[in-house]
């Protein structure tokens, strides 16, 4: 029996938008449906992109080295993880993608985004180069004032080098990720994340049920 064909998709958010417990309500739901699932997350999801993930997360460096290794880190994942498992037919839910390279490097360190958009291009090229670049099926942004993300962060655990950035930073990494949802408006779906955990968790299965990833009345 041909297996079902695979499925990517991203989930997106500043620090404190809540994205991670809805990530694990997601997978249990494709697998109810009898969906075989792969959970990473990036910056990682190879030992070697763990690797990266915790001198960018740790270490200081200047905005191009971060891209670089960010790009690098996603490289490794898409030949390692990614690639392989949407052959396979899986379902793939990246607790981020490079939505989040445009927002935080992009539009929070403010980098060049044209080299940003070149380092795509050669991470994200299918080895069959005929077909369009390697992105998500959808991208789930979960989307947060960034002071009430703050809030929610506060005290919660000792801070990384991105969520101890000032309010101004995240309100630069929002409107990096709007900017990004604006120019591929298909591919995301916006969830307003201002709400109680079950509202955000009904309105983030209703996008997949609109798209007909989750079988399921769309509306339902
Ligand atoms: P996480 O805490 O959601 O796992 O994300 C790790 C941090 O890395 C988060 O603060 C966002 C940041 N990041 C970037 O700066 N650039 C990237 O390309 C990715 C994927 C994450």
């Amino acid at each position: 029996m041909p297996h079902a064909a695979g499925l990517f998709i991203s989930f997106e958010g500043i620090d404190g938008a809540g994205k991670s417990t809805h990530i694990e309500a997601v997978a249990q739901a494709f697998e109810s449906q009898g969906r075989s699932v792969t959970r990473t997350r990036e910056p990682g999801g190879t030992p070697l992109a763990e690797t990266l993930r915790q001198l960018v997360l740790n270490e200081p460096m200047d905005a191009l080295t971060e891209s670089l290794l960010v790009f690098a880190a996603r490289r490794d994942h898409i030949q390692g993880v990614i690639a392989p498992a949407l052959a396979q037919g899986r379902v793939v839910l990246c607790d981020r993608f490079t939505d989040a390279t445009f927002a935080y490097q992009g539009a929070g360190r403010g980098f060049d985004l044209g080299v940003l958009q070149t380092l795509e291009q050669w991470v994200q090229s299918r080895s069959d180069k005929s077909q369009a670049l390697l992105q998500p099926q959808l991208t789930i942004w979960f989307d947060l004032p960034p002071h009430v993300a703050a809030a929610r962060l506060s005290g919660a655990r000792v801070p990384d080098k991105f969520e101890s950035q000032p309010l101004a930073f995240f309100e630069a990494v929002a409107g990096g990720y709007a900017t990004r949802c604006a120019q591929d408006p298909q591919r995301f779906a916006r969830i307003n994340a201002d709400q109680s955990p079950e509202a955000v968790r009904e309105h983030v299965m209703a996008a997949l049920r609109a798209k007909g990833f989750l079988r399921g009345a769309p509306g339902a």
